[in-house]
């Protein structure tokens, strides 16, 4: 079914201009990371960099040394999980490991099948391609790219009404990474697609330790061990939020202090910038009161609870839900999301189901 959805340049529009657009477009998405974060020297380039993920560095060092010791390219990866584990890195680790080119695009950047070819018809053999945002890729596009993951092939119309002809074309063997936060949007047919699924999770803190020391040592910062068991400890449960408190940390310390981070200043810097015992931050607070002190605890519906804290739905359910689920402060539930005991707690409020006469 999805080798008839061909291609058709005339909607796609083959001229330089868009090309040119694209080829912008793409670069601005491969450049963007890098310009914009100054951990990219933080990234991992090998999988020996990549800390923790024990089991899916295993699995994925078993199949791309396979495919090297055969010659081919490496098959299709899709990497899922919460913002900042890790994903972007892998795709580069996996180019990195195969000493291939890594081409970046993403989901919402593949306007139209026209877009996807493109890219599609400029990698290299073995190649990687890094789809980011995965998810956001609009039907159309998903549907060419279904007969380019399983057979190499590029189904392209030429011309239209009745003189329209469809060409084939042979694509090289390319390694498709895709990226997501939501696995629950992947439809069925492109995720039977991929050879490996992997799920990344919340980091524990002793790979957090070990990646705030690592980042410590490429930014040249000191930082001693009590530190940076504070650190990772606050960092829920993520690599990037980890490297961001430590350049505050560090902040705070050359400010304030002699420049050396210790347990005190990584401390006093975190409660600086509102990070809390438990590694909140002002809008994880914020989604809790709003759930205790104006709904009771709920049930109340995702979209409310977005609104009173003033983020977008998606944020709250990508970014703020599933370190707090993971934390045992909230519960996703069929009529919404309650509160648990430990989040009234945590806000320093008596659960309300608790009977007082306990707490005497
Ligand atoms: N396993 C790891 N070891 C060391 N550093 C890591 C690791 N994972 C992530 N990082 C650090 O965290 C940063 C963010 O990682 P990355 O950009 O790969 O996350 P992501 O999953 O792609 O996030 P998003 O969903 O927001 O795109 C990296 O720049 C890197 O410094
Ligand atoms: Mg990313």
């Amino acid at each position: 079914m999805a080798r008839d959805e061909l291609l058709d340049p005339s909607a796609s529009g083959d001229d330089a201009d868009h090309e040119a657009a694209l080829r912008a477009r793409a670069d601005q998405a491969a450049d963007l990371p890098d310009a914009a974060d100054p951990t990219s020297s933080l990234r991992p380039r090998s999988l020996e960099e990549f800390v923790g993920q024990t089991e899916l560095k295993h699995r994925l060092s078993v199949i791309l040394t396979a495919a090297r010791n055969r010659g081919q390219a490496a098959d299709h990866f899709l990497f899922a999980g919460p913002p900042g584990l890790g994903k972007t890195s892998l795709a580069g680790i996996v180019a990195n490991e195969m000493e291939v080119d890594l081409h970046v695009t993403s989901g919402p950047a593949l306007e139209r099948p026209g877009d996807l070819a493109a890219i599609l018809t400029k990698l290299g053999e073995g190649d990687v391609l890094f789809i980011d945002e995965i998810h956001r890729l609009s039907r159309s596009v998903e549907e060419v790219l279904y007969p380019a993951m399983e057979d190499f092939e590029l189904d392209i119309v030429l011309g239209k009404g009745p003189a329209a002809r469809s060409i084939r074309l042979d694509l090289p063997r390319f390694c498709l990474v895709g990226a997501t936060t939501r696995t629950g949007l992947i439809t069925g047919p492109l995720r039977d697609r991929f050879g490996l699924v992997a799920r990344l999770d919340y980091y524990e803190p002793g790979d957090l330790r070990e990646i705030v020391l690592r980042a410590a040592g490429i930014l040249g910062a000191e930082l001693d061990e009590d530190g940076a068991v504070e650190i990772a400890r606050r960092s829920r449960g993520t690599p990037r939020i980890a490297n961001r408190l430590l350049r505050r940390v560090r902040d705070v310390a050359e400010v304030e202090g002699d420049g050396r981070i210790d347990g005190v200043t990584a401390r006093r810097g975190l409660e600086l910038f509102g990070i809390d015992e438990r590694g909140l931050d002002k809008v994880d607070r914020s989604v809790l009161a709003a759930l205790c002190e104006h709904f009771g605890g709920g049930p109340v519906g995702l979209s409310t609870l977005a609104i009173a804290v003033s983020e977008p739905t998606e944020t709250v359910e990508d970014v703020y839900e599933p370190f707090l689920i993971q934390q045992g402060l909230l519960m996703r539930t069929p009529r919404g999301r309650v509160a648990t005991d430990a989040a009234w707690r945590h806000l320093g409020l008596v659960p309300p189901a608790a009977d007082p006469a306990l707490f005497d």
